[in-house]
């Protein structure tokens, strides 16, 4: 297959046919080909259509409501029905919670209303040249998947900060038992890592780890991808299946999103737990499976509990032992080595020469907010390594742009206060060589002499005594 002539596929979703007809002359006239929509659900019957390289869309739609859930809604519904196609959403201008709501729930990046088309061309070219990359990428590693089948290889997972120390701990006390666990945590905190760490470290490695995404199946499809069915349990049931229980047999069945999952499935799962028997669909012949089950949810259970939405049985069933897993910027000590694996995925995978970092820019990830966690950092990273053009990679490379007091996380610092902290860090790591620390800063000396005196800061970073 050759992608080199690809025509970048673009899906646009505004209700303002204003706004659509603007954008679809600003991106005809860079050669790409375009699809609009004017509703959720044009989107939806678009992407069941045809692949994109990327979509474009706005968070608001009936003209009355300014909510942006109808968007959101939307973006969950993208994500799910394909992880791997790049949404950008478009916000107005100035109400930036939604767009942080946006980056946590998996958007890839923003674009505010009226937007820059220099910008707005640049975001969509980094997202196209990124996915069409990726997919390229998967497709070789699906080759090289069926080349070496079999093998197993435990998932990297990089923490070294007091938060993440009790987690790895857990993984490594409670991975060989059969202690159902379930992972908590923000999206793109890694709970999916994590539930492969796990199966790595039990007894059963050697036997399937079997992902189900518990959100978002019809009772029908729930139940036959589950608990499988023989032909002709029902109408389109040409042939047998499999289900993924039977699947995990003596391996590790990973529930995904468990508080996605309705409440009647919740039962029949509940069931299968206690009993270890399961009924393919269509039969009466008793199947007995034997897993290890590991849940993940970004939920609170407790309060789905409260509200009735989650069953309290089924909870103390799957939480034996609860692993909750900070958010990023919690445990910004991991930023760097996090960063430096990632900037090594990319190198491999697109054959660039990058040296590393540049300390500005590793202040820059390290101060940032960072609301779609470990995933945006690993975005992050993959765009500055096509961005940049030098050797290193500069702090404009990872294109981190203030998010604003709305959205900024609790502990995030004023500017003058990052701007010490960074200058301090600087002239420590420099062991108080201002030259040094003024390149590794982007700053001249003079500049550099200039902030130390306003920061009260000496020369190696320390407090310095104010002579006034
Ligand atoms: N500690 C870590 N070390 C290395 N890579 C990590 C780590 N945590 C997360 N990642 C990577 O970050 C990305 C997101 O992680 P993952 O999919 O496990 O998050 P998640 O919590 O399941 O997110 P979501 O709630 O959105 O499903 C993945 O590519 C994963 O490999
Ligand atoms: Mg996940």
């Amino acid at each position: 297959m050759n992608s080199s002539a690809a025509i970048p596929r673009v899906l646009l979703a505004d209700d303002q046919e204003d706004v659509l007809q603007a954008l679809r002359l600003l991106l005809k006239g860079e050669g790409f080909s375009i699809t609009t929509a004017q509703s959720p659900v044009e989107v939806l019957a678009a992407v069941k259509e045809r692949d994109f390289d990327v979509a474009l869309i706005d968070l608001n739609y009936s003209r009355d409501t300014t909510s942006g859930v109808e968007g959101l809604d939307l973006l969950a519904q993208l994500r799910k029905s394909d992880p791997s196609l790049p949404v950008l959403v478009m916000t107005a201008w100035g109400s930036v919670d939604g767009a942080v709501e946006a980056l946590q729930r998996g958007a890839r990046d923003y674009i505010t209303k009226p937007w820059d088309n220099e910008r707005l061309l640049l975001t969509l070219r980094t997202q196209i040249e990124l996915s069409q990359a990726l997919r390229q990428r998967a497709r070789l590693e699906q080759e090289n998947e069926r080349l070496r089948a079999g093998a197993s290889d435990a998932p990297i997972l990089i923490g070294n900060s007091a938060a993440m120390r009790p987690v790895l701990e857990v993984i490594e006390r409670v991975g060989p038992s059969d202690a159902s666990v379930l992972v908590t945590g923000e999206h793109g905190t890694g709970k999916e890592v994590v539930a492969r760490a796990l199966h790595a470290a039990s007894l059963r490695r050697e036997r399937p780890l079997v992902t189900v995404n518990a959100g978002g199946l019809s009772d029908g499809v729930f139940e036959s991808e589950l608990f499988g069915h023989v032909k002709g349990a029902f109408t389109d049931a040409k042939t047998a299946r499999v289900g993924s229980f039977e699947l995990a047999h003596e391996g590790t069945l990973f529930l995904d999103e468990l508080a996605n999952m309705p409440l009647a499935q919740q039962a029949k799962v509940l069931r299968v737990l206690q009993t270890g028997e399961l009924h393919r669909l269509g039969s009466s012949r008793t199947v007995m499976v034997d897993v290890r089950l590991i849940t993940a949810t970004n939920a609170d259970l407790a309060k789905e509990v409260t509200e009735g939405r989650f069953r309290e049985d089924l909870l103390y069933r799957v939480n034996t032992v609860e692993i909750a897993l900070p958010p990023l910027r919690d445990r910004r000590e991991d930023i760097e080595a996090l960063a430096a694996h990632f900037l090594n995925g990319v190198i491999r995978r697109y054959r660039r020469e990058v040296a590393g970092f540049r300390s500005a820019a590793i202040t820059a990830l390290r101060n940032h907010p960072w609301p779609g966690n470990v995933r945006e950092l690993q975005h992050v990273i993959e765009r500055a390594v096509l961005m940049s053009r030098g050797e290193w990679i500069e702090a404009e490379d990872l294109g981190l742009r203030e998010v604003g007091p709305e959205g900024s996380a609790e502990n995030e610092l004023p500017l003058e206060e990052l701007e010490r902290r960074a200058i301090k860090r600087a002239l420590q790591r420099t062991k108080g060589n201002v030259s040094l620390a003024a390149d590794h800063l982007g700053l001249s000396r003079s500049a550099l002499y200039r902030r130390l005196e306003r920061h009260a800061l000496a020369t190696d970073g320390s407090d310095a005594e104010r002579n006034e």
